[in-house]
């Protein structure tokens, strides 16, 4: 089954869709940290008392340097929590990718803005590959096209890794890349409520009680 993120820490968010969606986890990056105010340590804490220790998240370094990246990489690692290192798909993450694979440690490669780049990410060991949906459309380039294109060339080498498209900004998109087989996602909150929300829902479900009450009054299904 897909493994399904929020790509969010606001934990007022996460426990509404936690509560009516089989989260897995959730992906953070320095940006969304930053604009919520949250730390790793205070988000990791605060979502797993919310979603569970099962809880899986992703969490970026923010070292440049192949060394640093792979010294951060092995803290972010050691934090008591179930954690996939992200690492963004420059020429020293690729490098870092390769050494920090050595240590058994679970990778995600990020800022991906083209197949080949995704795609060498993933011969270098990266178990997750990020893809960012949105931002390719917004820039010219055919987000989706990019997804199904890693997908075919994971398939094709029998690599053993997941693409998990992220930064989208409506429905269709998502769609789109989940009709690929990709094996996780991340949604921001403003299209998972989006993806469960339909206009015709409510007035729906209003007429079947409108009509049951017409006739049953109070009484449950059961009891009538
Ligand atoms: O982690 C990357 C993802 O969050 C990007 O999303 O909406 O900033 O393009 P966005």
């Amino acid at each position: 089954m897909i493994e399904l993120y929020l790509d969010t820490v606001d934990f007022e968010a996460v426990s509404r869709f936690n509560a009516c969606l089989p989260i897995k986890g959730v992906t953070t990056n320095p940006s969304i940290l930053a604009k919520a105010g949250v730390g790793v340590n205070q988000a990791l804490s605060g979502l797993t008392d919310i979603i569970g220790k099962d809880a899986r998240f992703h969490v970026q370094v923010i070292s440049q340097t192949v060394t640093d990246i792979v010294e951060e990489a092995k803290k972010i690692d050691a934090l008591p929590y179930d954690v996939v290192v992200k690492i963004p798909a420059t020429e020293a993450g690729l490098a870092a990718i390769k050494k920090v694979k050595k240590f058994d440690i679970k990778v995600l490669a990020t800022a991906i803005y083209s197949a080949q780049q995704g795609f060498l990410s993933a011969l270098c060991g990266a178990d997750y590959l990020a893809p960012y949906v949105n931002r390719m459309d917004t820039m010219g380039s055919n987000g989706v096209e990019v997804v199904a294109d890693l997908q075919l060339l994971l398939t094709q080498n029998n690599l053993d890794c997941k693409v998990l498209p992220a930064s989208f900004k409506n429905t269709l998109q998502v769609m789109d890349v989940m009709k690929l087989g990709v094996g996780a996602i991340t949604l921001p909150v403003d299209v998972v409520e989006q993806m469960i929300s339909h206009p015709a829902v409510e007035p729906a479900v209003k007429q079947f009680s409108d009509d049951w009450q017409g006739v049953f009054n109070t009484k449950l299904s059961y009891e009538s």
